[in-house]
C-alpha cells in the first residue's frame, strides 16, 4: 500500500469512531489559565499540581546541553548530588535520572523481565509500563484494577510457570485518581517471590508513600516538580545494574547539566514549603465538597462513559470558561471516556465552586 494511502486510512478509522487527536493552540499558560486563542480559561489539564512550572530556572545554566550519555561524557558532581539528595527523600540507598518517565518505564522494565519472566500488572497501568512490558518479551498478565485479592489469585495460578515475576503498579492512578493498596501488594510481593515496581509519577512530591518494600521506584519530574525528566530509586547494586543495562540511560543523551541543580533545589523548596500541600488539599476538598462527595488526591474523575458525551461535557465547560479536555480510549478503557479534573494550586475557591457546580447541575439533568 502507498504509504500516503496506509496513512489516510489509518486517521480516518481514528476520525470515525471520534477518537482523532489533535494539538490544540496553548498560547500562553498562566498561573492556572491558558489562553487558546479565543479566551482566557482556567486549566484543570495540567498535572502542575504545586503550581512551580512557572518558576522559571533557578540556577544559572553554564552549559546547555550533556553533550553524550553520562558513560560518555563523564558523571559530573551535581549529577550526583540531585540523586543522592533523591535517594535520600525515597528512603533508598540510590538513584538514577532518565529523561522521561515514558524513557524510564520502557527502559527498566524491559532491563529486569526476559523472555521467560512475567508481569503482573494493574489493568490502568500506564501506557509506557504497559510499552515496556511488552518490549521485555515477558508475559503480560494484567489483574482488575486496584484489586489485591485478584493479583494474588493470578499469581497463584501462574507463578510457577516463570523463572522470574515483578508486579507493576502505579502509586497515585493518572486516569482515576485512586490510589494503589500498597500495603496489600507488598505482601503479595514477598509471599509469592516476585519484585515490585511502582510507578510514583503523579505521587512524587506531594503524598510521600511508604518506599520499604519496593524495589524499584519510578517516577517522573514532569508532575508536581514542574519540569521534565525521571528518575529510579532502589538499591545501590539496582542502579548500578541499570546504569548497565537500561538502554534510554546507556544510548541516550543525559540532561543537560543545569538540570540537576534545578531538580536538587525544587526537591528542597518542596520540602520547605509544606504549605503548597496544604494549599492543595484544601483546593481538592473546596473542589470534592462542591461536588457532593469525598475524594483523596489531586485527579479526580468524571466517568461518562460514551466519547460523545465527554467531548459535550467538555466543550460546554470550555464555553463556561473552563478548560478540562475529554480522555477518551484507547488513554482510558472502553466505555469509560472521562473528564479527568486535575487540582492544582493555582486554583481559587471561586473557580472550584463553580466547576463543580457546573458539573454537579448537567450530572442532575
Ligand atoms: C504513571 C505515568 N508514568 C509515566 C508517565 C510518563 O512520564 P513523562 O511525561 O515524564 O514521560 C506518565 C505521564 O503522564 C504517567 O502518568
Amino acid at each position: 500500500m502507498d504509504i500516503s494511502e496506509f496513512l489516510q486510512q489509518e486517521l480516518n478509522n481514528r476520525k470515525s469512531k471520534g477518537l482523532l487527536r489533535r494539538l490544540y493552540p496553548a498560547i500562553a499558560n498562566k498561573k492556572g489559565k491558558i489562553f487558546t486563542g479565543k479566551k482566557w480559561l482556567y486549566d484543570f489539564a495540567s498535572n502542575d499540581y504545586l503550581g512551580l512550572a512557572e518558576q522559571g530556572l533557578h540556577i544559572n545554566p553554564t552549559a546547555s546541553g550533556a553533550k553524550a550519555s553520562r558513560l560518555l561524557s563523564g558523571n559530573r558532581s551535581s549529577f550526583q548530588n540531585a540523586e543522592k539528595a533523591l535517594a535520600q527523600r525515597k528512603k533508598k540507598q540510590a538513584c538514577l535520572f532518565f529523561s522521561s518517565g515514558y524513557s524510564a518505564n520502557v527502559s527498566i522494565i524491559p532491563a529486569m523481565l526476559k523472555e521467560k519472566d512475567a508481569a503482573f500488572l494493574d489493568k490502568a497501568c500506564h501506557a509506557s509500563i504497559i510499552d515496556g512490558v511488552r518490549l521485555s518479551n515477558a508475559k503480560m498478565l494484567r489483574f482488575r484494577h486496584n484489586d489485591a485479592g485478584h493479583l494474588e489469585s493470578i499469581i497463584r495460578k501462574n507463578r510457577h510457570k516463570f523463572k522470574n515475576a515483578m508486579i507493576i503498579t502505579e502509586s497515585l492512578f493518572s486516569m482515576d485518581g485512586d490510589f494503589a493498596p500498597l500495603s496489600k501488594i507488598k505482601k503479595i510481593a514477598r509471599e509469592k517471590d516476585c519484585w515490585l515496581y511502582v510507578d510514583d509519577a503523579h505521587s512524587t512530591g506531594i503524598w510521600e508513600i511508604n518506599t520499604k518494600g519496593i524495589d524499584i521506584l519510578v517516577g517522573t519530574f514532569g508532575k508536581a516538580f514542574g519540569l521534565w525528566g525521571a528518575y529510579v530509586c532502589g538499591s545501590k547494586k539496582l542502579i548500578d545494574y541499570l546504569t548497565n543495562f537500561a538502554r534510554g540511560f546507556v544510548f541516550s543523551t543525559a540532561l543537560p547539566p543545569f538540570f540537576y541543580d534545578e531538580i536538587k533545589y525544587r526537591i528542597e523548596y518542596i520540602k520547605d514549603h509544606p504549605q503548597l500541600i496544604t494549599k492543595l488539599k484544601e483546593n481538592i476538598d473546596c473542589f470534592t465538597k462542591q461536588l457532593g462527595g469525598k475524594h483523596s488526591s489531586q485527579i479526580i474523575p468524571i466517568i461518562l462513559g460514551e466519547t460523545e458525551q465527554a467531548v459535550k461535557l467538555s466543550r460546554f465547560l470550555n464555553r463556561k470558561g473552563f478548560f478540562v479536555p475529554a480522555i477518551r480510549p484507547p488513554t482510558v478503557p472502553q466505555k469509560t471516556a472521562r473528564l479527568r479534573i486535575s487540582i492544582t494550586t493555582h486554583h481559587n475557591r471561586i473557580e472550584l465552586e463553580k466547576l463543580a457546580r457546573l458539573i454537579r447541575d448537567k450530572a442532575n439533568g
